[in-house]
């Protein structure tokens, strides 16, 4: 994988100059990686697509952080290493909190946002911090957040593959990324964000309910939603087809 500023990044480079598209930059959450995003998601049809590994996840070197605001910089700092241009940033729960700090702390940098499962708030359950913070929970921690983050209704190959995913992410990594989500709270700036802007939530989303995607719709001026019926917090694994249409309708409104 190719690494810029510290970031390795999967790239799918179909943008076509007629469009003028903007790139799309997919962002993982907690404890994720590039991988989180399905290949239905990672290689839409005439768009340069950028999927980042965070510092200290998937194949990027480094530490993780324990702020949003550290993480939106190292993200900030591959754009210009890349010399792109605005980009779409499409973030899913933590993700989706280091997406809006670029909108707000960074405007000129986003030309839209994609904002999944997440919220402009993301309190952390005590139970997930006290399980990743101990090496001898850490599985019953894996466990736990697996029942959270899909559906009754997901495929189970699909969770045991997320759960061996997840057992791969040193526990210090992903406690680090939820103490950064717990100290998360821009909802007294929504209103600040001014670009166009797509809210995606599973119906069933358990770790960030669909009362915070309204919310982030209630709140931003240009902000619409989808909801994803009977989907939970992976939304993107669970309904690749559903997230991708709306994804590339919102796109495409914009060039
Ligand atoms: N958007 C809109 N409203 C939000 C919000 C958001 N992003 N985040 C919190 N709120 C609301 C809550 O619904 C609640 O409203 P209410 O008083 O009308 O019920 C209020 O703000 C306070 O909620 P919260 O900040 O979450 O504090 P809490 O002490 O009530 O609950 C937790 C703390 C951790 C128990 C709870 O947030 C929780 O269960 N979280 C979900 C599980 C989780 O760990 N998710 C991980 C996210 S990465």
């Amino acid at each position: 994988m190719p690494t810029a500023a510290h970031i390795a990044y999967r790239e799918s480079r179909g943008g076509d100059p007629q469009t003028g598209a903007p790139p799309l930059v997919f962002i993982h959450g907690a404890g994720g990686s590039s991988l989180h995003w399905p290949p239905q998601l990672r290689r839409l049809p005439s768009l340069d697509v950028y999927a980042l590994d965070l510092p200290g996840h998937g194949d990027s070197p480094g530490n993780s952080s324990t702020t949003i605001e550290e993480m939106a910089e190292a993200v900030l700092a591959w754009q210009e290493a890349l010399a792109l241009g605005p980009c779409v940033y499409a973030g899913h729960s933590m993700g989706g909190a280091i997406a809006q700090t670029l909108a707000l702390d960074h405007p000129e940098a986003v030309a839209g946002l994609i904002l999944v499962g997440t919220g402009g708030r993301l309190r952390v359950h005590p139970d997930i911090l006290a399980m990743t913070a101990s090496k001898d929970k850490y599985d019953q921690g894996v466990d736990t957040m697996l029942a959270w983050s899909f559906s009754q209704n997901a495929d189970k190959g699909m969770v045991e593959l997320a759960g061996k995913r997840f057992l791969q992410v040193p526990a210090s990594v992903v406690h680090a990324d939820f103490l950064a989500c717990d100290g998360f709270d821009v909802l007294p700036r929504l209103g600040e964000i001014h670009c166009p802007t797509l809210v995606l939530c599973g119906s069933e989303d358990q770790l960030t309910p669909l009362k915070y995607s309204q919310f982030l719709v209630d709140q931003i001026p240009e902000a619409t939603l989808v909801i994803i019926d009977g989907a939970g917090h992976m939304v993107m694994l669970e309904r690749p087809q559903a997230v991708s249409a709306p994804i590339l309708d919102f796109i495409n409104a914009l060039s």
